[in-house]
């Protein structure tokens, strides 16, 4: 196939290279394609270097399939130029994961629901993805009412600039040699040694937007708008992966046991417990990994037929370029 990787500078566009390579999809051409600005930089693919193209010049090179991750404005403009030149466009922005007749697709959720006319398929937001991965064969087994979500989401979530506010923070605090590339901030307060409870835009309802995409993308994903989804977006100083405490709340009675059994019989779903490498699941761990971790299973002692648990996930991964490949796979 050949491929074209729009924002294949940034931090998720490099992670899609990886994945690419790793998961030895077959592709045949690659084209690295970014802004104005990095035409004509070399990208290493598999051990070989290509040039970075405009979103342009890649339309004119034909590719079958584009892994977009450059921003909701670039996927705006460009995704539906791909799409009418024949390319398959899967998205890892927010620009079309809510529109009506797209696709909103974890693969081992909801990938059966794709069809040879979908061109434009979203790739829902990273906090999304790991959560109704989690989620849902509880859901299959034990229909969810309501989920209420906390999240400690890492600073990689904001591309480069995430990584380099928290860098420069962290050297200029403990006095280190290694400083950050850049100095632009991503967040509006030091991140190290802080966390901040806002993560995107406010929106007139009180929740931020990613708070809004974690409700609204639960229950495209899982076809069910009955679904009562709550959450709290945190930003953490971490690099590794976002963590979520779930409190998941079901129709029917269960028993712990087949809770715990079914997690452990989940396609992606890595169940931790005292046996396993840690105790529990952590970023830290989790990072380069393609799995959700789950642990700290139990049951919520205040409310009939609910859990809580704890997921981790390395969200420039599963939360963003392995998706994205898994879904161009289902092409092949
Ligand atoms: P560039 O490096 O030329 O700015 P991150 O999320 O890590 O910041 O990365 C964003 C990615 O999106 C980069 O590869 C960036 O390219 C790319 N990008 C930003 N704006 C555009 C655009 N208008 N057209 C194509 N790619 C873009």
């Amino acid at each position: 196939m050949k491929i074209a990787v729009v924002g294949a500078t940034g931090l998720v566009g490099t992670k899609m290279l990886e994945v690419l390579a790793e998961r030895d999809f077959p592709v045949t051409e690659l084209i690295p394609v970014a802004s104005e600005r990095s035409a004509g930089k070399k990208v290493l693919f598999r051990g070989k270097e290509y040039t970075v193209v405009t979103p342009q010049r890649a339309i004119e090179l034909k590719p079958q399939v584009a892994l977009f991750s450059a921003g909701a404005g670039t996927s705006d403009e460009w995704a539906p130029k791909f799409a009418a030149a024949g390319c398959r466009v899967v998205d890892n922005s927010s620009r079309w994961r809510m529109e009506q007749g797209i696709k909103l697709i974890v693969p081992e959720v909801n990938g059966n629901t794709l069809t040879d006319s979908d061109m434009i398929i979203a790739n829902p937001n990273c906090s999304t993805i790991q959560m109704v991965v989690a989620l849902n064969l509880l859901h299959t087994n034990f229909k969810l009412r309501r989920i209420i979500v906390s999240t400690y989401q890492s600073v990689t979530g904001s591309g480069i600039k995430g990584i380099n506010q928290l860098t420069n923070e962290r050297a200029a605090n403990f006095q280190a040699d290694t400083k950050g590339e850049t100095s632009s901030s991503a967040y509006p307060y030091q991140i190290d040694m802080n966390l901040i409870p806002q993560i995107d835009l406010f929106l007139e309802n009180g929740y931020t937007k990613e708070e809004m995409k974690m409700v609204n993308e639960t229950k495209k994903i899982m076809g069910d708008e009955s679904i009562a989804v709550s959450a709290t977006t945190v930003r953490v100083p971490v690099v590794g992966g976002h963590s979520e405490s779930v409190n998941a709340e079901f129709e029917k009675p269960f028993e712990l046991k087949d809770i715990l059994r079914i997690l452990k019989e989940s396609p992606g779903v890595v169940l931790s417990d005292e046996k396993s490498e840690t105790p529990y699941p952590m970023p830290l761990f989790a990072q380069n990994r393609d799995e959700v971790f789950v642990g700290r299973v139990r049951r919520d002692l205040s409310c009939e037929n609910a859990i809580n648990m704890w997921v981790v996930s390395d969200n420039l991964r599963k939360g963003a370029a392995t998706n994205a490949v898994q879904i161009a796979e289902l092409f092949l």
